[in-house]
């Protein structure tokens, strides 16, 4: 057995295939598309289910790939065991209704044993109990001994996940060697212990399990095989554990770069923590590479959930703030060339995994004080479950996900109330619904659409017509499926054939009539509904009913400006991956008539030169008139040609592309305009974050764009007037007129100082000596801070052995001073402590030291009440 690095076991593989005429091709995203019954790819086969089940055809009958998989299900066993991972590598062959066991059998065992050279002796293999034709294939076909071919039971050797293709199994095994085992001298395949480990798993897909647990045959037979590649590697490699096969290792050996730890040393809890962010960061850097962005749902909170694990263990090993994105350059180190896409979103990445990261950061000290005082508090009380409300909280407030929260509280023994915690998760998402409820207008409950025949199904003809007579199919009104509609009733209309565009693609819905004779509805939304359009609006005029054929016509002109936005919008999104890099993304797009939003991936606010330069490009793109195509065609072909597609977002075989010229290409079902020239003038309104690494530009076209200029025009020509100047001039008569306001400003200031000096006299009159002490309180008004200062030294220098308390309001707020001279404080005065007590009495506070101190005043009403206490404060202090 020759030793081999992970990446040649991995080229070998699909070399080996490639030459068994199998279709090699890269691995799908870690995102299933289509397939709502999965949250991540976890087999080599799940992005394959189609193929297997006929309804769709794949591209060659044979097909053989290396797939990321993700698997969450055991992640408390990640990080203890040498096995666990959650990121792993499936190597897989498949045959949709072409070959079948004899080849599959076959092939398997000449990979093992010719190419990767694993010793025949060491080699077992399973089959199902009732699969006499899979055990004679492996005995008489390929000659393996009897002894060596175990037969079990449904539980080891049926595959199935969840629902889907399945079938009996077949398994290759390896025997690492007696010091492994049990010693039960039966012990074989299918044993409990350590000595025989599984690596091949080749499934007889025969047949589809349904939602009610029965097992549909399949029209054809198929192949599906899965070898883990970290597996394989172990054994080619001789390592015990996947956190020492080369690629791993790699990773591994950073970690204790960055926390200065050692690994194997007997210290279990650093080892487990080593092995927690090894494996996690190869799962979180895949997710991010695959378009999954960290959220509190769904697959984004799985990536949290291993972001925040990882950050959480780097802790623990002492590694003093960020660290993560190093150790995705050595993921990359390893795995880029296998998977050139994560070299494209380099930088992407750890953009997106810096800024989770330092969120994270930013809350865990504090959820962390928060979960230790709720520990302490368990303790005292002499608990040990934490209440699901408080799990909640940390989880809301703190972004703790409860799993973390849960492993925290395991480290001393103590559990959370996991029921208690959905149930207040299931409190907020009913908060959650209810707003939105309110926020659904008339016959939008979703379900009546539910009880309408599947036949009613409606076309959208609206790319090319803006008028058509349709066929009414069926009438909505008050949430009701009605047989006919009057003037004044509100209703939902659903028509065969329709121009009107639905709500989609970020794109609104058309607005526009359904005109018939003696009747007139006017349509003032339209939405999606599976495959149905739903025209909503307001009976004008007459009645109607089902099955009557009524015109249906849009707004040409809102739809005009509609096109206008999204064409632009697309511009747009070309200009800025121009301006700012192809990290730009777009994470959510509005088009409306009036203007368009675009959101999309980037981490810091644009700068000035950067929008007038995206705002140029775009102005320049609609001047140079590109003609705007929209074709369908196949997936791959508009692949081919460069297309933009959303990211994570799952398109058919055919799609639209939508191109500008050869300037932007993109997958699209909007309506557009012809030529970009009909944009009209582009303007940027507004650029803003809405998200950790989300930015938000909005915009107008058009007639919109013409009116803002208008509108700014007007504003100029208003100032100008204002100013008795003209448009031309106006920015020079601003400037002077700024100038000149700083040297009014100064010399009001002169004049204040002045006559402050006169004040001062006036204020020196008013002292009162206690015990040789003279003490001045007064009040003024209209003076701020800095005055007051200057005036209290002046007061002080004149004032021999004393103290000054001055108060002052302005602009609604209070202040006072206090400024004791040295031989005053010698005698026991204390400025800070007559203005603590002088604040006080008018609601503020302060303090300072014995000679000068100050504070403000909440309730300026009491200014003068305070003032007078001076006398009784200074006399204390004298005491
Ligand atoms: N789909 C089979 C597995 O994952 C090959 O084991």
């Amino acid at each position: 057995m020759e030793k081999m690095s992970l990446n040649e076991i991995r080229k070998q593989f699909l070399d080996f295939f490639e030459s068994k005429d199998h279709h090699v091709r890269a691995s799908y995203p870690l995102v299933p598309e289509n397939d709502k019954s999965l949250l991540l790819i976890n087999a080599g086969m799940a992005p394959l289910k189609n193929y297997f089940m006929g309804t769709e055809v794949p591209p060659k009958k044979r097909m053989s790939t290396c797939q990321k998989c993700i698997r969450t299900g055991d992640i408390e066993n990640v990080g203890k065991t040498a096995r666990h991972a959650t990121f792993f590598e499936m190597l897989g062959n498949f045959s949709f209704g072409d070959y079948f066991k004899n080849e599959s059998i076959a092939w398997g065992w000449e990979f093992v044993t010719k190419y990767l050279k694993l010793p025949v002796e060491k080699l077992w293999v399973t089959v199902y109990e009732e699969d006499d034709e899979a055990y004679e294939i492996w005995n008489k076909k390929i000659g393996v001994d009897p002894e060596r071919i175990v037969r079990l039971g449904k539980e080891d050797n049926f595959w199935e996940i969840g629902v889907g293709p399945c079938g009996p199994c077949s398994e290759i095994y390896y025997d690492r060697g007696e010091k492994y085992g049990c010693s039960d001298p039966d012990c074989k395949p299918g044993c409990e212990c350590d000595r025989y480990i599984e690596f091949w798993n080749h499934v007889f897909t025969q047949f589809d399990k349904d939602e009610d647990g029965n097992y549909n045959p399949l029209p054809n037979p198929n192949i599906d095989t899965g070898m883990g590649l970290e597996r394989m590697a172990c054994i080619i490699q001789g390592v015990d554990s996947i956190f020492e096969i080369d690629t791993i290792k790699h990773i591994l050996n950073k970690v204790l770069d960055i926390s200065g730890q050692k690994y194997g040393q007997g210290n279990e809890k650093t080892d487990t923590s080593i092995r927690i962010i090894t494996d996690h960061i190869r799962s979180v850097t895949f997710m991010v590479c695959d378009g999954i962005m960290p959220s509190n749902e769904g697959r984004g909170y799985v990536l949290r959930r291993l972001l925040r694990r990882a950050a959480r263990h780097g802790k623990l090993l002492g590694v003093k703030g960020d660290f993560l994105t190093q150790l995705v350059d050595c993921v990359l180190e390893v795995s880029s060339d296998a998977y050139p896409e994560l070299l494209e979103r380099k930088e992407y990445i750890k953009k997106v995994i810096a800024v989770e990261e330092e969120r994270f950061q930013e809350t865990i000290d504090q959820g962390s004080e928060i979960l230790k005082g709720y520990i302490d508090e368990l303790k005292q009380e002499n608990k040990n479950i934490l209440s699901g409300e408080n799990a909640f909280r940390l989880y809301d407030t703190y972004g703790f996900p409860l799993e973390l929260t849960k492993e925290i509280l395991e480290e001393e023994n103590m559990t959370a109330d996991e029921e208690g915690f959905k149930a207040e998760m299931e409190k907020q998402r009913e908060r959650a619904r209810n707003a939105r409820a309110n926020n659904e207008g008339e016959g939008w409950k979703e379900d009546v659409y539910a009880k309408l025949d599947e036949n009613i199904k409606s076309q959208f003809k609206g790319y090319k017509e803006y008028e058509m007579n349709s066929k009414i199919l069926a009438l909505v009104n008050n949430g009701e499926i009605v047989e006919s509609v009057q003037k004044g009733d509100a209703v939902t209309v659903i028509l065969d054939e329709t121009p009107f565009y639905p709500e989609g693609g970020g794109q609104i819905g058309d607005l526009g009539l359904l005109v018939s004779e003696g009747c007139q509805i006017k349509i003032t939304d339209c939405k999606k509904n599976n495959d149905r359009i739903l025209h909503v609006g307001e009976v004008l005029e007459g009645s109607v009913s089902t099955d009557s054929v009524v015109k249906a016509c849009i707004d040409v002109k809102n739809r005009m400006n509609s096109a206008r936005n999204h064409t632009a919008t697309h511009l747009l999104q070309k200009a800025l991956r121009n301006v700012l890099g192809n990290h730009v993304e777009q994470s959510g797009s509005l088009v409306t008539p009036d203007r368009l939003r675009f959101d999309f991936t980037h981490f810091q606010g644009l700068t000035e030169v950067e929008l007038e330069r995206v705002e140029e490009i775009v102005n320049q793109k609609v001047l140079e008139g590109l003609n705007v195509l929209a074709e369908e065609m196949d997936i791959h072909e508009a692949k081919k040609k460069g297309a933009t597609a959303l990211f994570g977002e799952k398109y058919g075989d055919v799609v639209r592309v939508v191109s500008m010229g050869e300037y932007s290409v993109e997958l699209c079902g909007g309506t557009h305009l012809n030529n970009t020239s009909q944009v009209g003038l582009f303007k940027i309104i507004s650029e803003g974050g809405v998200a950790a690494g989300i930015r938000r530009i909005e915009a107008v076209t058009g007639q919109k764009s013409y009116e803002y200029m208008k509108e700014q025009e007007l504003k100029i020509k208003e100032v100008s007037k204002l100013l008795k100047s003209n448009p031309k001039e106006v920015v020079t008569k601003v400037e002077n007129l700024v100038n000149e306001l700083k040297g009014v400003h100064k010399e009001v200031e002169t004049l204040k100082n002045k006559l402050a000096k006169g004040a001062v006299d006036e204020i020196l009159a008013t002292a009162v000596e206690i015990e040789d002490i003279k003490v001045i309180r007064y009040k003024l008004s209209g003076l701020d801070m800095d005055s007051l200062r200057k005036l209290g030294d002046q007061l002080k220098d004149k004032l021999g052995t004393g103290i000054v308390v001055l108060g002052t309001e302005k602009d609604n707020k209070g202040n006072f001073i206090a400024m004791a001279t040295e031989d005053a404080v010698k005698k026991g005065v204390h400025a800070g402590n007559v203005i603590r007590q002088v604040a006080k009495i008018a609601g503020g506070g302060g303090g300072g030291k014995p000679t000068m101190a100050q504070a403000g005043a909440k309730d300026i009403s009491k200014i003068d009440e305070a003032l007078e206490q001076v006398m009784n404060f200074v006399r204390e202090q004298l005491k």
